[in-house]
């Protein structure tokens, strides 16, 4: 289907550059036109066959041209031949007008017989009037004109009018009936004779005397003007067509076959039936020249033209008889799209391209099978983590609860990196056994601290948990307030209220060098503490031992308000539970009870114990345990006692903190001290007491 619309597309061409070709053609005499020995111009005029002008040159009577001797021009009967066209199968002849005139107005040179005025015969008995290129008009302003012919054979007239009073009536360019009139021409008219008549002699114009004129005009080739009614040309150019075997073929029928007698057409032509009859020839698609004689039709070379598409590069044309094809030059062939190419560039350019997308594929599927497998990889992590941490039990543990407001939040690894910026080694606050404590910045400006725990192993999984389920069922102002915890990591996070003022220890032994603690804050700090242990023994639910009170875990806030931290070591006791329980004996060397020590028989009493031991720091301003110090003051605890003992108490006491106003109240809190730190559990006060009486005495000094 694309091959045949190419190939009409091809004969479209063809038939273009045969007529345009043709048309040079007649000048520059390229392709032989008459036949051979034969004359084929007369006046610049072409004469080729099936015209002629001498006998033998022309196919039949019909064809034969006369080359006038006196003006040397060419003759078809007795008008002036102008062109003969092969392709559109005419001739141009110059035809007389015929004219009538007003008596005694002869507007032009006398006429005789063969000019006549009025009448003028074209004996046209073979060609027809072409009534597509022709108009009948006649001019004139008391006018009638006939055109009388022979049509198939049989007589045939028509005419036209044309009437005006004066000659301005006439209108420049207008044939409507006023000064001129038209008419078309019908077909396959022949043998015709015009003629041009007054209606009334002239008798209204007699001012003007115009004449009447009748003739048969190519079209386009006159246009009426006012100065046609009085000075018209002798002849007008008119257009007769022709064919050849006008009797072998009837009137009407378009088809022709080549194996009729006196076949006209040459090699490489075929014909084409006229619908005046007969029939006219035509050289095949490829072909031009006269296909009326033998060898008319010759071969185009559209390579040598260059009416061709071969235009791609290394492309090469190749004519051939009646056709034309492209080819590559050497060493090229053609590509899918029908250009030219090398066939090694072309492997080259096709190898480096696939291994190009290859490449590209390959790194792409890679790069994306990476990402997914990391993907994969770190949330199943993060789950094993997750779990690993306790996550499933804590969930159980929280879920348990219905205290919405002491919700303990999970935290994502994302949020506690950002609030840390990647633990950032400026943001650590504290460091230790347990692990790193750093400073973060939640989304909403909340400042947290939190606590990155060291390696846990699976034993103190449970420690943990324990830590984050105590502190989440916990809300008192003196006690740190653990806000949530992350479990993606291998190591689980704390995140805790932000306690700005470091630890009691710090304060003490630390800050002391600079700034001197009075007896009133480390009093108020005392009531804090054991506030919060207070109501972690009694008032909690289920009650909580502490287990690791020290000065180190009891952290100071903007206010020098104390806050109870590190649960690590907790203990929950359940109500109804009132006696001791075994456990692994945990705590600070220097802060633990001897008894627990014994026995592993943890109490509340053991936090007592502690509590005292913290008491005596703030009251001597001495560590808990120092190897700094002489055999027998390194224990603290043991120390303070020999010396209350000994009555020594004012020289352990810190430095300064004593004055004459609260004199009593130390000895009064080194006796709650001493009564902390009894060897029997059973002997020493219970933190509600503790709390109770340290209360009272900073009442009665304020009293006092
Ligand atoms: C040229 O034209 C022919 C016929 O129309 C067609 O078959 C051929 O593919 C064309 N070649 C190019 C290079 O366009
Ligand atoms: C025209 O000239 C040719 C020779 O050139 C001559 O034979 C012929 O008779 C002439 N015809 C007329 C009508 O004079
Ligand atoms: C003859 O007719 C052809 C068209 O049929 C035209 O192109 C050519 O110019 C004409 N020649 C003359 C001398 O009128
Ligand atoms: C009439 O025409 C003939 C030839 O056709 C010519 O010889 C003759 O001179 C013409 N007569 C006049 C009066 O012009
Ligand atoms: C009509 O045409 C003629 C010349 O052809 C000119 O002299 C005349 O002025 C024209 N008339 C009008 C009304 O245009
Ligand atoms: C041609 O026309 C003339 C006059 O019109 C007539 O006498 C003659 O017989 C016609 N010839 C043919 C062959 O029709
Ligand atoms: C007649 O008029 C038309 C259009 O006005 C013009 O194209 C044509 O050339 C004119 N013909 C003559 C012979 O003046
Ligand atoms: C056909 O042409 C021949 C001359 O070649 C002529 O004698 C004959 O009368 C013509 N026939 C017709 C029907 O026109
Ligand atoms: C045309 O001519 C052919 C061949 O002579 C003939 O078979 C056919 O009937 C003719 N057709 C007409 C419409 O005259
Ligand atoms: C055919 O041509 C031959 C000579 O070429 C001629 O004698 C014969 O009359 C022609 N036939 C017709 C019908 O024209
Ligand atoms: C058609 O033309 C080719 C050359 O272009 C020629 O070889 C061949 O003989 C011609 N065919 C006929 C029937 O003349």
């Amino acid at each position: 289907m694309g091959f045949r619309f190419h190939k009409m597309l091809l004969q479209v061409t063809w038939v273009g550059v045969l007529l345009s070709v043709t048309t040079s053609a007649s000048a520059v005499l390229s392709y032989p036109s008459a036949l051979p020995n034969c004359q084929n111009s007369c006046g610049g005029v072409e004469i080729p066959y099936p015209f002629g002008i001498n006998q033998g040159c022309y196919l039949d009577e019909s064809f034969s041209i006369t080359c006038d001797n006196l003006t040397s021009q060419p003759m078809y009967g007795d008008v002036i031949v102008k062109n003969i066209s092969i392709e559109d199968h005419n001739i141009e002849i110059s035809a007389y007008t015929a004219r009538d005139c007003p008596h005694g107005h002869q507007p032009n040179a006398p006429m005789n017989n063969s000019d006549s005025p009025n009448g003028p015969t074209l004996w046209s008995l073979y060609f027809t009037i072409s009534d597509t290129q022709n108009v009948f008009m006649a001019v004139g302003c008391d006018t009638y004109a006939y055109l009388n012919g022979f049509k198939n054979s049989e007589s045939f007239s028509l005419g036209c009018m044309s009437v005006c009073v004066s000659a301005s009536n006439a209108v420049n360019g207008s044939c409507s009936g006023i000064g001129c009139c038209q008419t078309e021409i019908p077909k396959g008219m022949k043998n015709i004779s015009l003629k041009a008549h007054s209606f009334n002699n002239y008798f209204e114009v007699q001012s003007f005397k115009p004449c009447s004129y009748a003739f048969i005009v190519q079209k386009d080739k006159f246009n009426f003007s006012v100065d046609s009614l009085r000075n018209l040309p002798k002849k007008m150019p008119m257009v007769l067509d022709w064919a050849v075997g006008n009797d072998t073929w009837a009137v009407g029928n378009e088809t022709c076959a080549v194996n009729t007698k006196n076949y006209s057409c040459g090699g490489n032509s075929t014909c084409k039936g006229s619908e005046n009859g007969g029939y006219f020839c035509l050289c095949i698609n490829g072909y031009r020249g006269n296909p009326y004689l033998k060898d008319g039709c010759q071969d185009i070379d559209e390579c040598k033209e260059g009416n061709n598409n071969c235009t791609g590069k290394n492309t090469d044309c190749v004519n051939e008889p009646g056709r034309y094809y492209c080819v590559c030059s050497m060493g090229y062939h053609f590509d899918d799209r029908g250009a030219c190419v090398h066939p090694s560039s072309n492997l080259a350019i096709k190898f480096t391209i696939g291994i190009g997308i290859c490449i590209i594929a390959m790194l792409v599927c890679s790069s994306w099978l990476y990402l997914i497998i990391n993907q994969r990889k770190l949330t199943k992590l993060k789950q094993r983590f997750f779990q690993q941490n306790g996550g499933l039990i804590l969930q159980q543990q929280l879920s348990g609860q219905d205290n919405s407001s002491n919700m303990v939040k999970i935290f994502t690894t994302k949020e506690l990196e950002k609030a840390t910026n990647n633990y950032h080694e400026n943001l650590i606050i504290g460091q230790g056994g347990f692990g790193t404590v750093y400073k973060g910045f939640l989304e909403d400006d909340k400042i947290v601290a939190i606590k990155k725990s060291k390696r846990v192993d699976e034993s103190q999984i449970e420690q943990f948990i324990n830590e984050v389920v105590v502190l989440s069922q916990i809300n008192h102002t003196n006690v740190v307030k653990l806000l949530g915890c992350c479990l993606e990591t291998q190591v689980p996070l704390l995140v805790y209220e932000f306690v700005p003022n470091g630890t009691l220890f710090e304060y003490i032994h630390h800050a002391s060098k600079v700034s001197f603690v009075p007896w009133e804050t480390r009093l108020r700090i005392a009531i804090e503490s054991a506030e919060a242990l207070s109501y972690l023994h009694s008032a909690a639910s289920p009650s909580i031992i502490h287990r690791d009170v020290k000065s180190s875990n009891i952290l100071l806030d903007d206010k020098h308000t104390a806050k109870v931290s590190d649960f690590g070591a907790s203990k929950l006791v359940p109500l109804d539970q009132t006696q001791a329980i075994a456990t692994m004996v945990q705590g600070t060397f220097g802060y633990l009870d001897p008894e627990y020590l014994l026995t592993s028989q943890l109490t509340e009493k053991s936090d007592v114990h502690s509590f005292g031991v913290v008491l005596v720091e703030l009251l001597t301003g001495k560590k808990a345990i120092s190897f700094d110090r002489p055999e027998e003051e390194r224990n603290l605890a043991l120390y303070f006692l020999s010396s209350l003992e000994e009555n020594r108490l004012f020289e352990v006491l810190e430095k300064n903190i004593a004055n004459e106003e609260n004199a009593e109240q130390l000895k009064e809190v080194s006796t709650l001290a001493t009564r902390c730190l009894r060897l029997k559990g059973e002997d020493r006060p219970n933190m509600k007491e503790v709390a109770m009486e340290l209360q009272g005495l900073r009442k009665m000094e304020k009293h006092s």
